[in-house]
């Protein structure tokens, strides 16, 4: 017997532990081991019952994800038949769960013919965030042992539940009295079966699913979902195989899912989710530093103004239990940064996500103080004031002053220089950027900038406080911007200068959100402010002085006072949240158009697609060449984290793979060549790709 499975007999009771760490994934050899031990129970005369479980404590994760897309997937015995085999055993076979079941972990549970879990484990079936459906019989069993319409929401949320309201929900048999107990319950829920003389398999309760809901269930769901669904492939195909349960017979029902897993497995949007998936384990190994160095303790945070920024990078560390000292100047301004707080949390309890009880617990790790003093005993110190090196600087001399010896003291800057501001202080070493996304207690991405003189601990310990308030760090380098902000720059550069040659901005946007990007270039900038956008190019003028022509509609926006959806007005006219073209904006870019030269013409979407994405994948391949971002896949995450591009393209470069390295190359030499001095000016392609092509790459990487 393979030491995937650890397999024992007790008293007429075959138990078959999975092992192998460290989360049970349900790769060939562990299929292979599970169908041998299951075979070895049914014919082993002294078994009357098999219970299955995670030897370690944790059931299973599902199928393993890294095996899709190759043979090994669908190698016998592929998890669909193993689990055929499964509910055909003659015995009873009871899942017990330990910590979770997700996917093909939860169908392997629902193959069984019977289910306890511990108390507090969590079943999903979340294979819709890989732009997969659940291939292993899910969606056929589950529809009916639990209704369509939870089983459909569990589907298409991707989101696991509780054991209490999958043991609400008919989804388990039993719940175990605790964690610890978990083993010892299952084997008395055997020996009750047993002594009741239960069938091997249980009768399903909707023996016809489509019984569970009314008639037009499907076609509703299916109006009120698609608008958001966008171009995603994944919900419908999980929507076709639930109307397949509805219609057909279960074995038929099984056949049209695996046809249907087939065709999401096959797709280009699985194979970018699940590039996503490996980035994010991925972008925690930092390079050179040993996963055990020893990292310094956070105990006592300190945020210095209490802003919207200030204020919401607060919030994350509350949200975690750690205390927080928020600084302000201003008394004023003190108590209105911890009333928005409030305020924040308040419409979390009246949204039902929080308790009044746990309002009051988070404030209480609040301390406002205008007092820097009060800073002396923080581990970490996140500056989050006015975005100008020199108030900057201020602070960090002052932090220098102050701060214990060890303390980790972080900028909150979008694009100045990380290692000018630690040349302020006498520790540069202690010195890092945490550039966080607004809303900072919302956006998931966190923008690590290692300085020259960074210590290695210190970057270590700001990764793991980041995963633990919750946020997806990645690390950058010192440049201006970034990787996020100065991937920015060339994609609303050609945007701008499109509509100088005859685009307007609704046609550039839609391009884009027909990309399925959440916004396109226009709205975004409106939203966070076109005077923002102004304070950032100016601190940055000298990067483009050779040519400030796309610059100009910004900065008339600017000082026109239209600085976007705050004012009513921007690149678009708002009516509330309703936005429309404005033929103001329209005559301002055809006067700059002439006054600067620049012909206009009428612009197809394909050069608004290949213009804005190729120069964004441009940067980003100039970004890993310089060592700035240390991995591609670090470049996707910041762009779906903190810009809306969608995951099921990957992120930009994962999309650059896909349309092919080549294709882009030759795209950015045609505008070199068909857009005069403008093209001779920006379309510069970076050397990287040129080698990558060169040496006939599909994937980007650093060579
Ligand atoms: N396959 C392969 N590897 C997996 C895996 C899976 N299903 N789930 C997790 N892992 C790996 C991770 O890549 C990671 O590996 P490294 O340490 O080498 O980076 C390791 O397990 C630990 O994972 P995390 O770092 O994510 O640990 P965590 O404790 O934060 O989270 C988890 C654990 C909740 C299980 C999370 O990993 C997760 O959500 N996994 C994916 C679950 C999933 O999507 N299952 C469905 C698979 S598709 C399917 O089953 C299709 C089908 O119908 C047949």
């Amino acid at each position: 017997m393979t030491t995937l499975v650890n397999y024992r007999v007790e008293d007429g009771l075959a138990l078959i532990g999975l092992a192998r760490p460290p989360v049970n994934a349900l790769g060939q050899p562990l299929r292979a081991a599970i169908l041998d031990a299951c075979e070895r129970a049914a014919a082993d005369a002294s078994v009357q019952a098999i219970i299955l479980h995670g030897a370690h404590g944790l059931f299973c994760a599902g199928a393993d994800i890294g095996e899709f897309g190759s043979e090994a997937s669908f190698a016998a015995p592929d998890l669909p038949n193993l689990l055929l085999r499964l509910t055909a055993l003659d015995k009873p076979l009871i899942a017990a769960i330990g910590t979770l079941a997700l996917g093909g972990g939860l169908e392997l549970a629902l193959a069984c013919g019977y289910r306890i879990s511990e108390p507090d484990a969590r079943l999903g079936l979340p294979e819709i965030n890989l732009g997969l459906l659940p291939g292993a019989g899910g969606t056929q069993r589950l529809p009916r042992l639990i209704g369509v319409e939870p089983a459909l929401d569990m589907m298409i949320s991707g989101q696991p539940i509780g054991a209490g309201r999958a043991f609400e929900l008919g989804l388990l048999d039993r719940l175990a009295s605790g964690k610890e107990s978990l083993l010892d319950d299952a084997r008395a829920f055997a020996r009750e079966l047993l002594d009741q003389r239960a069938p091997a398999q249980r009768t399903s309760r909707f023996a016809n699913p489509a019984e569970s809901v009314a008639a037009d269930f499907l076609s509703q769901f299916r109006a009120a979902n698609e608008p958001r669904w966008k171009s995603r492939l994944a919900p419908r195909l999980v929507l076709a195989a639930v109307e397949a349960a509805c219609n057909l017979p279960l074995a038929e029902g099984l056949v049209r899912e695996h046809e249907l897993f087939k065709e999401a497995e096959a797709s280009k949007q699985s194979a970018a989710l699940r590039h996503v998936f490996f980035a994010e384990r991925e972008a925690g190994r930092i390079p050179g530093i040993e996963a055990d160095i020893p990292l310094r303790r956070i105990e006592k945070v300190a945020v210095i103004g209490a802003g919207t920024m200030g204020g919401g990078i607060a919030m994350n560390f509350v949200n975690a239990g750690i205390p927080v000292a928020l600084l302000e100047q201003k008394g004023e301004a003190l108590d209105c940064g911890l009333a928005n707080i409030r305020k924040n949390y308040e419409i979390s309890v009246k949204r039902g996500k929080l308790t009044a009880a746990q309002l009051e617990q988070r404030m209480e790790l609040l301390f406002g103080t205008l007092d820097y003093a009060d800073l002396a005993d923080a581990d970490l110190v996140i500056e989050a004031v006015f975005e100008k090196l020199e108030i900057k600087q201020q602070v960090f001399r002052e932090l220098d002053r102050l701060c214990k010896p060890g303390a980790i003291l972080a900028s909150n800057t979008s694009s100045l220089d990380v290692d000018v501001i630690a040349a302020s202080t006498s520790r540069p070493q202690d010195v890092i950027g945490l550039h966080f996304f607004s809303p900072a207690n919302v956006m998931r991405l966190l923008e690590v900038v290692r300085g020259k003189a960074t210590a290695p601990d210190v970057l270590a310990t700001t990764m793991k406080i980041a995963k633990r308030i919750g946020k997806l760090p990645v690390i950058s380098g010192v440049c201006f911007g970034f990787i996020g902000n100065r991937m920015l720059e060339p994609y609303s550069r050609e945007a701008h200068r499109l509509v100088l040659e005859g685009a307007t901005p609704t046609q550039v946007d839609k391009v884009l959100t027909d990309l399925d990007l959440n916004m396109g270039v226009f709205s975004m900038l409106d939203l966070a402010g076109i005077d923002v956008n102004f304070l950032v190019r100016n601190s940055n003028r000298a990067a483009f002085a050779h040519d400030e022509s796309y610059c100009r509609l910004g900065d008339e926006l600017y000082a026109q006072g239209r600085h976007g959806q705050k004012t009513g007005r921007g690149f678009y006219l708002y009516e509330g949240r309703n936005r429309q073209e404005d033929y103001e904006v329209v005559a301002l870019a055809e006067r700059l158009a002439g006054e600067l030269h620049v012909p206009r013409r009428p612009v197809g979407d394909q050069e608004i697609h290949d213009r804005c994405l190729f120069m964004l994948i441009n940067e980003g391949i100039q970004l890993l060449d310089e060592g700035i971002a240390l991995r591609a896949s670090d470049i996707d995450l910041v762009w779906i984290n903190g810009y809306g591009f969608p995951a099921h393209l990957g992120g930009p470069l994962h999309y650059a793979e896909q349309l092919g390295l080549d294709k882009v190359l030759a795209g950015i030499q045609h505008y070199r060549r068909t857009l005069g001095g403008y093209g001779e000016m920006w379309f510069k392609p970076a050397a990287l790709l040129e080698r990558l092509v060169a040496a006939g790459r599909a994937r980007i990487e650093k060579i």
